[in-house]
Protein backbone atom coordinates (compact mmCIF):
# COMPACT_ATOMS: atom_id res chain seq x y z
CA UNK A 1 0.00 0.00 0.00
CA UNK A 2 0.99 3.68 -0.64
CA UNK A 3 2.80 5.27 2.29
CA UNK A 4 4.96 8.69 2.52
CA UNK A 5 7.91 7.94 4.36
CA UNK A 6 10.88 9.31 5.66
CA UNK A 7 13.72 7.24 4.10
CA UNK A 8 17.13 6.88 6.04
CA UNK A 9 15.26 8.56 9.18
CA UNK A 10 17.70 7.62 11.62
CA UNK A 11 20.69 8.80 9.90
CA UNK A 12 22.12 11.57 7.39
CA UNK A 13 19.49 13.99 5.75
CA UNK A 14 15.49 12.68 5.92
CA UNK A 15 14.38 12.51 2.49
CA UNK A 16 10.26 12.57 2.17
CA UNK A 17 9.20 9.69 -0.62
CA UNK A 18 6.35 7.83 -1.21
CA UNK A 19 6.81 4.36 -0.97
CA UNK A 20 4.97 1.16 -0.98
CA UNK A 21 4.63 -1.02 2.63
CA UNK A 22 2.98 -4.06 2.96
CA UNK A 23 -0.58 -4.11 3.69
CA UNK A 24 -1.57 -4.95 7.83
CA UNK A 25 -2.37 -8.90 8.18
CA UNK A 26 -6.01 -8.94 9.01
CA UNK A 27 -6.87 -8.04 12.58
CA UNK A 28 -7.03 -10.59 15.02
CA UNK A 29 -9.16 -10.77 18.61
CA UNK A 30 -9.07 -6.90 19.98
CA UNK A 31 -7.28 -5.33 16.87
CA UNK A 32 -9.07 -3.31 14.66
CA UNK A 33 -8.20 -2.18 10.99
CA UNK A 34 -8.71 0.99 9.87
CA UNK A 35 -8.49 2.97 6.68
CA UNK A 36 -7.18 6.34 6.51
CA UNK A 37 -9.63 9.08 5.09
CA UNK A 38 -7.35 12.15 6.38
CA UNK A 39 -4.19 13.18 8.25
CA UNK A 40 -3.04 16.52 9.43
CA UNK A 41 0.31 17.91 9.86
CA UNK A 42 1.88 20.47 12.42
CA UNK A 43 5.06 21.81 13.35
CA UNK A 44 6.73 17.85 14.54
CA UNK A 45 5.77 16.74 11.06
CA UNK A 46 8.03 19.73 9.43
CA UNK A 47 10.41 19.24 12.36
CA UNK A 48 10.84 15.41 11.16
CA UNK A 49 11.11 16.54 7.48
CA UNK A 50 13.62 19.31 7.77
CA UNK A 51 15.41 18.42 10.76
CA UNK A 52 16.45 14.77 12.20
CA UNK A 53 13.39 14.71 14.54
CA UNK A 54 11.70 11.23 13.68
CA UNK A 55 12.79 8.24 14.63
CA UNK A 56 12.21 4.71 12.96
CA UNK A 57 10.59 1.60 14.16
CA UNK A 58 13.63 -0.43 15.94
CA UNK A 59 15.92 -2.64 13.29
CA UNK A 60 14.13 -0.77 9.94
CA UNK A 61 15.57 2.54 8.22
CA UNK A 62 12.59 4.28 7.25
CA UNK A 63 9.36 5.63 9.03
CA UNK A 64 6.28 6.44 8.10
CA UNK A 65 5.19 9.86 8.95
CA UNK A 66 1.68 11.42 10.14
CA UNK A 67 0.13 11.66 13.45
CA UNK A 68 -3.10 13.53 13.11
CA UNK A 69 -5.18 10.87 12.13
CA UNK A 70 -9.26 10.26 10.80
CA UNK A 71 -9.91 7.37 9.31
CA UNK A 72 -12.83 4.73 9.25
CA UNK A 73 -13.28 1.10 10.65
CA UNK A 74 -12.25 -1.94 8.04
CA UNK A 75 -12.23 -4.39 9.57
CA UNK A 76 -12.58 -5.30 13.27
CA UNK A 77 -10.60 -8.80 15.40
CA UNK A 78 -13.57 -10.96 16.99
CA UNK A 79 -13.19 -9.37 20.57
CA UNK A 80 -13.16 -5.58 19.30
CA UNK A 81 -16.76 -3.80 20.24
CA UNK A 82 -16.21 -1.20 17.01
CA UNK A 83 -18.08 -1.91 13.60
CA UNK A 84 -16.94 -0.96 9.67
CA UNK A 85 -17.87 2.22 9.42
CA UNK A 86 -17.40 3.88 12.50
CA UNK A 87 -15.08 7.30 11.89
CA UNK A 88 -12.44 7.18 14.21
CA UNK A 89 -8.99 9.48 15.69
CA UNK A 90 -5.96 7.45 16.46
CA UNK A 91 -4.07 7.97 20.15
CA UNK A 92 -0.52 8.68 18.88
CA UNK A 93 1.60 7.07 22.17
CA UNK A 94 2.04 4.11 22.71
CA UNK A 95 3.85 2.73 26.62
CA UNK A 96 7.43 1.81 27.07
CA UNK A 97 7.75 -1.84 28.38
CA UNK A 98 9.68 -0.99 31.36
CA UNK A 99 7.87 -2.89 34.62
CA UNK A 100 8.66 0.00 36.53
CA UNK A 101 6.89 2.89 34.79
CA UNK A 102 3.66 3.13 36.76
CA UNK A 103 2.28 5.73 34.28
CA UNK A 104 3.11 3.64 31.03
CA UNK A 105 1.39 0.49 33.13
CA UNK A 106 -2.03 2.34 33.95
CA UNK A 107 -2.63 3.52 30.79
CA UNK A 108 -0.86 6.89 31.30
CA UNK A 109 1.89 7.12 28.67
CA UNK A 110 1.76 10.33 28.09
CA UNK A 111 3.34 10.58 31.47
CA UNK A 112 6.07 8.10 30.53
CA UNK A 113 9.11 7.83 32.69
CA UNK A 114 12.04 6.19 30.84
CA UNK A 115 11.72 7.91 27.85
CA UNK A 116 11.03 4.68 26.14
CA UNK A 117 7.65 4.92 24.63
CA UNK A 118 6.91 5.09 20.97
CA UNK A 119 4.95 8.01 19.42
CA UNK A 120 2.88 6.55 15.73
CA UNK A 121 4.81 9.00 13.17
CA UNK A 122 7.25 10.56 15.16
CA UNK A 123 9.50 7.60 16.98
CA UNK A 124 10.30 4.13 16.84
CA UNK A 125 6.82 3.85 15.56
CA UNK A 126 4.82 3.73 11.95
CA UNK A 127 2.43 6.65 11.25
CA UNK A 128 -0.71 7.43 9.54
CA UNK A 129 0.22 8.55 5.66
CA UNK A 130 -0.74 5.38 4.70
CA UNK A 131 -3.72 3.39 3.66
CA UNK A 132 -4.22 1.02 6.35
CA UNK A 133 -3.43 1.15 9.99
CA UNK A 134 -3.55 -1.93 12.49
CA UNK A 135 -3.48 -1.36 16.35
CA UNK A 136 -5.58 -2.34 19.14
CA UNK A 137 -9.22 -1.36 19.85
CA UNK A 138 -8.05 0.87 22.77
CA UNK A 139 -6.02 3.08 20.29
CA UNK A 140 -9.19 4.00 18.22
CA UNK A 141 -11.44 6.99 19.67
CA UNK A 142 -15.01 6.90 18.19
CA UNK A 143 -16.67 9.93 16.42
CA UNK A 144 -19.70 10.37 14.91
CA UNK A 145 -20.27 11.29 11.48
CA UNK A 146 -21.00 14.59 12.04
CA UNK A 147 -17.98 15.50 13.18
CA UNK A 148 -16.15 14.10 9.59
CA UNK A 149 -15.48 17.72 8.24
CA UNK A 150 -13.33 18.55 11.58
CA UNK A 151 -12.53 15.17 13.11
CA UNK A 152 -9.08 15.39 12.02
CA UNK A 153 -8.34 18.11 14.74
CA UNK A 154 -8.99 15.39 17.37
CA UNK A 155 -5.25 14.89 17.91
CA UNK A 156 -4.32 18.29 18.37
CA UNK A 157 -7.49 19.10 20.46
CA UNK A 158 -6.39 16.36 22.38
CA UNK A 159 -3.38 18.44 23.54
CA UNK A 160 -5.18 21.29 24.58
CA UNK A 161 -7.51 18.81 26.71
CA UNK A 162 -4.85 17.74 28.63
CA UNK A 163 -3.56 21.27 29.44
CA UNK A 164 -7.07 22.08 30.43
CA UNK A 165 -7.33 18.96 32.38
CA UNK A 166 -3.99 19.88 34.19
CA UNK A 167 -5.08 23.16 35.07
CA UNK A 168 -8.06 22.43 36.69
CA UNK A 169 -6.42 20.09 38.73
CA UNK A 170 -3.45 22.06 39.65
CA UNK A 171 -6.05 24.93 40.56
CA UNK A 172 -8.18 22.89 43.16
CA UNK A 173 -5.48 24.70 45.28
CA UNK A 174 -7.86 26.94 45.93
CA UNK A 175 -10.86 29.15 44.71
CA UNK A 176 -10.38 29.88 41.34
CA UNK A 177 -12.74 32.06 39.04
CA UNK A 178 -10.40 32.59 36.12
CA UNK A 179 -11.76 35.17 33.57
CA UNK A 180 -8.83 36.18 31.35
CA UNK A 181 -6.64 33.79 28.59
CA UNK A 182 -3.76 34.89 26.67
CA UNK A 183 -2.56 32.75 24.30
CA UNK A 184 0.81 33.55 22.54
CA UNK A 185 1.13 32.06 19.10
CA UNK A 186 -1.27 31.23 15.96
CA UNK A 187 -0.47 28.13 14.58
CA UNK A 188 -3.15 25.47 14.50
CA UNK A 189 -2.51 24.79 18.56
CA UNK A 190 -2.96 28.73 19.50
CA UNK A 191 -6.10 28.99 17.79
CA UNK A 192 -7.57 25.40 19.21
CA UNK A 193 -6.47 26.70 22.49
CA UNK A 194 -8.26 30.46 21.71
CA UNK A 195 -11.38 29.02 20.71
CA UNK A 196 -11.23 26.17 23.65
CA UNK A 197 -11.04 29.10 25.88
CA UNK A 198 -13.68 31.18 24.47
CA UNK A 199 -16.11 28.07 24.76
CA UNK A 200 -14.90 28.05 28.40
CA UNK A 201 -16.56 31.45 28.95
CA UNK A 202 -13.23 33.34 28.81
CA UNK A 203 -11.94 36.93 27.83
CA UNK A 204 -9.40 35.67 25.01
CA UNK A 205 -6.81 37.63 24.21
CA UNK A 206 -3.95 36.30 21.34
CA UNK A 207 -0.34 38.21 21.01
CA UNK A 208 1.29 36.22 17.33
CA UNK A 209 4.00 37.49 14.76
CA UNK A 210 1.30 37.02 11.87
CA UNK A 211 -0.20 40.34 10.35
CA UNK A 212 -3.63 41.81 11.95
CA UNK A 213 -4.99 41.42 8.91
CA UNK A 214 -3.92 37.87 8.47
CA UNK A 215 -6.06 34.55 8.23
CA UNK A 216 -5.10 33.30 11.09
CA UNK A 217 -5.80 36.74 12.60
CA UNK A 218 -8.91 36.86 11.19
CA UNK A 219 -10.28 33.72 12.37
CA UNK A 220 -9.68 34.64 15.64
CA UNK A 221 -11.65 37.79 15.51
CA UNK A 222 -14.38 36.02 14.30
CA UNK A 223 -14.62 33.81 17.34
CA UNK A 224 -14.63 36.80 19.62
CA UNK A 225 -10.83 36.31 20.59
CA UNK A 226 -9.14 39.90 20.69
CA UNK A 227 -5.67 39.86 18.62
CA UNK A 228 -2.00 42.21 18.43
CA UNK A 229 -0.26 41.70 16.20
CA UNK A 230 3.31 41.62 17.98
CA UNK A 231 5.93 43.19 17.85
CA UNK A 232 9.38 41.58 17.95
CA UNK A 233 11.67 44.48 19.80
CA UNK A 234 13.03 44.18 23.22
CA UNK A 235 10.12 45.11 25.65
CA UNK A 236 6.97 44.72 23.43
CA UNK A 237 5.56 42.01 25.49
CA UNK A 238 5.32 43.64 28.69
CA UNK A 239 4.48 47.26 26.93
CA UNK A 240 1.28 44.34 25.83
CA UNK A 241 0.34 43.06 28.50
CA UNK A 242 0.94 46.55 30.30
CA UNK A 243 -2.50 47.67 27.62
CA UNK A 244 -4.39 44.75 29.11
CA UNK A 245 -7.59 45.53 31.52
CA UNK A 246 -6.29 42.42 33.75
CA UNK A 247 -3.32 40.32 34.04
CA UNK A 248 -4.16 37.48 32.24
CA UNK A 249 -6.08 34.14 34.55
CA UNK A 250 -4.45 31.48 32.69
CA UNK A 251 -1.37 31.59 29.51
CA UNK A 252 -0.55 29.56 27.28
CA UNK A 253 2.45 29.93 25.65
CA UNK A 254 2.17 27.92 21.87
CA UNK A 255 5.35 29.73 20.23
CA UNK A 256 8.34 27.85 21.20
CA UNK A 257 9.99 30.91 21.34
CA UNK A 258 11.47 30.25 24.83
CA UNK A 259 12.24 33.90 26.33
CA UNK A 260 8.44 34.25 25.64
CA UNK A 261 7.77 31.47 28.55
CA UNK A 262 9.71 33.72 31.29
CA UNK A 263 8.39 37.07 30.06
CA UNK A 264 4.97 35.59 30.48
CA UNK A 265 5.78 34.40 34.44
CA UNK A 266 5.82 38.10 34.69
CA UNK A 267 2.28 39.04 32.60
CA UNK A 268 0.39 36.27 34.93
CA UNK A 269 -2.17 37.45 37.18
CA UNK A 270 -1.60 36.19 40.64
CA UNK A 271 -2.33 32.99 41.35
CA UNK A 272 -2.75 31.90 37.67
CA UNK A 273 -1.36 29.07 35.11
CA UNK A 274 1.31 29.56 32.39
CA UNK A 275 1.21 26.16 30.32
CA UNK A 276 4.20 25.86 28.25
CA UNK A 277 3.01 23.93 24.80
CA UNK A 278 6.03 25.25 22.89
CA UNK A 279 8.79 22.69 21.54
CA UNK A 280 12.22 24.30 21.13
CA UNK A 281 14.84 22.51 19.86
CA UNK A 282 18.80 23.60 19.37
CA UNK A 283 19.83 26.39 21.89
CA UNK A 284 18.97 29.75 22.76
CA UNK A 285 20.69 31.87 25.27
CA UNK A 286 19.18 34.82 26.87
CA UNK A 287 19.78 36.93 30.03
CA UNK A 288 17.06 36.52 33.03
CA UNK A 289 16.83 38.83 36.40
CA UNK A 290 16.14 35.64 37.89
CA UNK A 291 15.46 37.15 41.13
CA UNK A 292 12.22 39.46 40.06
CA UNK A 293 10.89 36.22 38.44
CA UNK A 294 11.44 34.15 41.73
CA UNK A 295 9.25 36.58 43.31
CA UNK A 296 6.93 36.65 41.51
CA UNK A 297 6.27 32.83 41.20
CA UNK A 298 6.35 32.93 44.62
CA UNK A 299 4.78 36.01 46.38
CA UNK A 300 2.05 35.67 43.74
CA UNK A 301 1.76 32.01 43.66
CA UNK A 302 1.83 31.49 40.17
CA UNK A 303 2.35 27.90 38.81
CA UNK A 304 4.27 27.14 35.41
CA UNK A 305 3.28 23.55 33.87
CA UNK A 306 4.72 21.89 30.74
CA UNK A 307 3.01 19.39 28.77
CA UNK A 308 3.16 17.05 25.61
CA UNK A 309 1.04 14.39 24.71
CA UNK A 310 -2.29 13.45 26.09
CA UNK A 311 -3.81 10.50 27.31
CA UNK A 312 -6.97 8.42 25.38
CA UNK A 313 -9.36 10.59 27.94
CA UNK A 314 -8.61 13.89 26.53
CA UNK A 315 -9.08 12.54 23.21
CA UNK A 316 -12.69 11.66 23.84
CA UNK A 317 -13.20 15.35 25.86
CA UNK A 318 -11.83 16.37 22.27
CA UNK A 319 -14.49 15.12 20.42
CA UNK A 320 -17.16 16.43 22.48
CA UNK A 321 -15.35 20.04 22.85
CA UNK A 322 -15.11 19.72 18.61
CA UNK A 323 -18.47 18.91 18.82
CA UNK A 324 -19.41 21.83 20.94
CA UNK A 325 -16.83 24.50 19.14
CA UNK A 326 -18.88 23.60 15.84
CA UNK A 327 -22.45 24.44 17.36
CA UNK A 328 -21.12 27.64 19.13
CA UNK A 329 -19.12 28.97 15.85
CA UNK A 330 -20.62 27.24 12.96
CA UNK A 331 -18.01 26.48 10.45
CA UNK A 332 -14.71 27.85 12.36
CA UNK A 333 -13.67 24.37 12.42
CA UNK A 334 -13.25 23.46 9.00
CA UNK A 335 -12.07 26.89 8.12
CA UNK A 336 -9.46 26.31 10.23
CA UNK A 337 -8.39 23.54 7.28
CA UNK A 338 -6.76 25.87 5.06
CA UNK A 339 -4.97 23.34 2.43
CA UNK A 340 -5.77 19.59 0.96
CA UNK A 341 -2.97 17.59 -0.58
CA UNK A 342 -2.58 14.55 -1.97
CA UNK A 343 -0.87 11.70 -0.79
CA UNK A 344 2.17 11.98 -3.87
CA UNK A 345 2.16 16.02 -3.22
CA UNK A 346 3.40 15.41 0.45
CA UNK A 347 7.39 15.57 -0.93
CA UNK A 348 6.73 19.18 -2.41
CA UNK A 349 4.95 20.30 0.42
CA UNK A 350 6.72 23.78 1.52
CA UNK A 351 6.01 23.56 5.15
CA UNK A 352 6.98 27.37 5.34
CA UNK A 353 3.76 28.18 3.25
CA UNK A 354 1.19 26.52 4.79
CA UNK A 355 -1.55 29.07 5.42
CA UNK A 356 -2.89 27.51 8.61
CA UNK A 357 -3.52 23.82 8.71
CA UNK A 358 -2.89 21.33 6.07
CA UNK A 359 -4.24 18.17 5.68
CA UNK A 360 -3.37 15.54 3.71
CA UNK A 361 -6.20 13.15 1.66
CA UNK A 362 -5.89 10.03 1.50
CA UNK A 363 -8.98 9.48 -0.05
CA UNK A 364 -10.96 12.48 -1.75
CA UNK A 365 -13.50 13.99 1.13
CA UNK A 366 -16.44 13.47 -1.81
CA UNK A 367 -15.84 10.05 -1.38
CA UNK A 368 -15.65 9.22 2.52
CA UNK A 369 -19.21 8.92 2.46
CA UNK A 370 -18.92 5.82 0.87
CA UNK A 371 -17.18 4.26 4.13
CA UNK A 372 -18.83 6.18 6.52
CA UNK A 373 -21.53 4.41 8.66
CA UNK A 374 -24.31 6.43 9.75
CA UNK A 375 -26.59 5.95 12.73
CA UNK A 376 -27.42 6.50 16.49
CA UNK A 377 -25.13 9.60 16.60
CA UNK A 378 -27.17 11.93 18.90
CA UNK A 379 -27.87 9.16 21.46
CA UNK A 380 -24.33 7.94 21.74
CA UNK A 381 -22.79 11.81 21.33
CA UNK A 382 -25.07 13.76 23.26
CA UNK A 383 -23.73 14.83 26.62
CA UNK A 384 -21.96 18.35 26.84
CA UNK A 385 -18.35 18.98 27.73
C1 LIG B 1 2.28 15.41 19.10
C2 LIG B 1 2.40 14.73 20.46
C3 LIG B 1 3.81 14.31 20.70
C4 LIG B 1 4.75 15.49 20.52
C5 LIG B 1 6.22 15.16 20.77
C6 LIG B 1 3.29 16.49 18.97
O1 LIG B 1 3.21 17.02 17.69
O2 LIG B 1 0.99 15.94 18.94
O3 LIG B 1 1.54 13.62 20.51
O4 LIG B 1 3.93 13.78 22.00
O5 LIG B 1 4.60 16.01 19.21
O6 LIG B 1 6.72 14.16 19.93
ZN1 LIG C 1 6.92 4.40 30.24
Amino acid sequence: MKSVKILNAAGGSPKVAVAEHPEPAPPKDSEVLVRMLCVGLDGTDREIVTEKYGQPPEGEADLILGHEALGVVERCGDRAGLQPGDLVAVVVRRPCREPRCVNCRNGRSDYCQTGAFTERGIKGAHGFLTEFVKDEERYFVKLPPRARSFGVLTEPQSIVEKVWDEIQRIQQRLIWQPRTALVLGSGPLGMLAAITCRCLGLDVRVWSLSPADGPDARWLEAIGAHYREADSSAGAFADYVGTLPDKPDVIWECTGYSPLAFEAMEALAPNGVLALLGVSPGERRHELDTNRLNMELVLKNKCVVGSVNAARSHFETAVHRLLQMEQRFPGALPRMISERFTLEQVPSIDFERITLKAVVDLIPPDRWDEWIRREDEEIAYSFSV
